[in-house]
């Protein structure tokens, strides 16, 4: 039998049907058992009789919400007065003749019929697949979907061509801090993801292609904001040759009404109204400012605006210049000469053009600098040396010697345009598989640690410990560095001083134990001979410390990046500080778990003293 998508089942009265997707509700009345089915097109109420179907009952019994089943059924009309109409599906009831189950669902960690703000969002993001069942997100992503599709759609059909340009690159500045792939095959070297697409869709001008759009994901390590995606987002990437600011403007100001109206959207004024920044300045008090009124703002209006005529500079704190918009931003025309010698800076306006919406910038863009003079003259007022411009953007300039075309574009954020679309506060409700705030990506556990091999193919050593192995190989790398001699011992696994001096044929005292103490808050490491143990009343007397405690071994983990018995004496190495008892310079030789339980390190002590740099004192009775 062929599926019915539970959306049709309102016109399938008096037929029977095969319908499949997930229990949303289970409740029993008696000899009755009412199930809510919900397949990706809406909810169907369905209904199995004791009496009537014994078997199928006692199947239903057992089913769990979220449990994913099919069912073939009867579909009825519903008496008089029983409609729901709430339910698009509400006419109706389906009358289940057979039932079967395919997986049986745990109950999920959270609701997912609620709108789900209420909600932890470490959790949400933990189980996003379970998230996404709730119908305000999956809707959003069909919107989404959608919302794409007719930008896509108005773009092919005005002779825009779509390029999809790398990911794997060299840095773009757009003010944020890059994320670095390590290269394999070039060891030390490093790809950045882009922050956008910007230099490449100038040289897809210089190219020839004159109109350029791209649904581009951008990478950005930048501090989260509710109207800021930490990670990646997406824009809406276009760029055209031969063109003025206002042909840019035009071109996106027409999409976006079109696609507005295709989606149903209202838009507060067309054409969009175009400020200065002064004037917003003096208006609103900010370049992002709202336009809606309170009516506005409860039909979901969108009221879109544009900015111009923004200065080109601003001083950094250092007292220098830096960019406000785009490095890559053609002054306007009449500040050209000023630029090219460095003239009256903080006056000189670029051609930066930014589109505002509800309150948010959800775009910008400019007319760019085609000639390499100009773009140089922007890089040597942020004070970049000839050498790191020829290093850095070398091949911009060298392109623009090829007969560039004058050119402009901009980048309108699909992401921000989609929340104030669906009045979301967040950005993450219109992005499937957003990071958490804190950097961690939804349901997989990245960043995450890699294993030494891929760690020593890339040549990468991760300096303060982390992991175990690492540590071993950073203190290796220090103890080289100094043109130390030292031995590795490897051995069976130890946990004790005893166990160990005994494995690796050593003096008890000769062990140097590494103790991870916690005074006031504040984690610290406390070197000894193995024989000895800390008094607590020196050690808080010679440091000062009013309230002193052994870490746990939760927290030794976290602060050294290796187990207790592992912890070697490098507290210089994990960013404690580091105090080491005068007892230990009574050895000539001392030796230590370094980073694991079965390698250690023997060395001389006096060398020991050079690399760790400990502050020396009597902690110990
Ligand atoms: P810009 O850096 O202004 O310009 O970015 C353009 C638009 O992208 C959106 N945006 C973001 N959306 C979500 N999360 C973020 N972290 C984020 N950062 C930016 C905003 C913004 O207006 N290459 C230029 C564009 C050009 O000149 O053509 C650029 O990237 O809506």
């Amino acid at each position: 039998m062929e599926r019915t998508l539970i959306k049709d089942t309102i016109n399938k009265i008096g037929q029977t049907v095969l319908l499949q997707g997930w229990v949303k509700t289970v409740r029993t009345h008696g000899g009755l058992i009412f199930l809510d089915l919900r397949d990706s097109t809406g909810v169907v109420q369905s209904v199995v009789n004791k009496v009537k179907n014994e078997d199928v009952f006692k199947i239903a019994k057992t089913l769990t919400p979220e449990s994913s089943v099919e069912i073939i059924c009867e579909v009825n009309k519903r008496p008089e007065g029983l409609d729901n109409a709430k339910m698009t599906t509400g006419g109706v009831e389906a009358e289940i003749k057979e039932i079967k189950s395919f997986v049986l669902s745990k109950t999920p960690p959270f609701p997912v019929d609620t709108e789900g703000y209420e909600i932890n969002e470490e959790i949400r993001l933990k189980y996003r697949y379970l998230d996404i069942r709730r119908q305000r997100l999956s809707r959003n992503l069909h919107y989404r979907s959608q919302f794409i599709n007719l930008i896509r759609e108005y773009f092919l059909t005005h002779d825009f061509v779509e390029v999809e340009t790398p990911y794997l690159s060299s840095p773009t500045p757009e003010g944020a801090r890059d994320f670095l792939v390590p290269s394999r095959l070039q060891k030390g070297k490093f790809y950045a993801l882009p922050q956008s697409p910007q230099q490449y869709k100038q040289l897809l001008m210089v190219a020839g292609l004159e109109r350029y759009f791209q649904i581009a994901r951008c990478f950005r390590d930048e501090d989260p904001r509710a109207d800021r995606a930490y990670g990646e987002f997406t824009q809406l990437d276009l760029e055209m040759s031969f063109v003025q600011r206002e042909d840019v403007m035009a071109i996106v100001e027409d999409m976006l009404i079109k696609v507005y109206k295709k989606i149903g959207a209202k838009i507060k004024e067309i054409p969009f109204p175009i400020y200065t920044y002064q004037e917003a300045l003096k208006k609103f008090g900010s370049d992002k400012f709202d336009l809606r009124s309170e009516e506005d703002k409860k039909q979901n209006v969108q009221a879109f605006a544009w900015v111009m005529d923004f200065p080109f500079f601003e001083k950094t704190e250092e007292g220098g210049w830096t960019f406000t918009h785009n490095p890559f931003s053609a002054p306007l025309p009449e500040f050209k000469e000023q630029l090219l010698q460095k003239k009256n800076i903080a006056q000189i306006l670029t051609s930066q053009y930014d589109l505002v919406c509800n309150g948010l910038e959800v775009g910008g863009g400019s007319i760019r600098s085609h000639e390499a003079e100009v773009l140089k003259a922007v890089f040597e007022i942020m004070g970049y040396k000839d050498e790191e411009i020829k290093a850095e953007f070398g091949h911009m300039l060298e392109a623009f010697s090829y007969g560039t075309p004058p050119h402009g574009g901009i980048a309108p954020g699909i992401d921000r345009l989609l929340s104030c679309l669906l009045k979301e506060p967040n950005l993450r409700e219109v992005i499937a598989f957003p990071m958490s705030s804190g950097g961690k990506t939804a349901v997989m556990d990245a960043p995450a640690e890699v294993s030494q091999p891929q760690l020593n193919e890339l040549s990468i050593m991760i300096k303060t410990g982390q992991k175990d192995q690492s540590l071993f190989e950073s203190i290796k790398q220090l103890l080289n560095e100094n043109k130390m001699s030292y031995d590795v011992l490897e051995h069976e696994a130890v946990y004790t001083s005893q166990e160990a001096a005994k494995v690796r044929g050593t003096k008890i005292s000769q062990g140097a134990k590494a103790l991870i103490m916690v005074g006031d808050k504040k984690p610290l490491m406390v070197v000894l001979p193995a024989d000895r143990k800390v008094d607590f009343k020196k050690l808080k007397a010679s440091c000062q410390i009013k309230d002193l405690k052994m870490a746990s071994a939760e927290e030794v983990k976290k602060i050294a990046g290796v187990e207790i018995g592992a912890v070697p004496p490098f507290g210089n190495l994990m960013e404690t500080p580091l105090y080491l008892d005068k007892n230990l310079a009574k050895e000539n030789e001392i030796v230590f778990n370094a980073g694991m339980h079965t390698k250690s390190i023997l060395m001389k002590y006096s060398d020991y003293l050079k690399a760790a740099n400990p502050v020396l004192g009597d902690y110990t009775s």
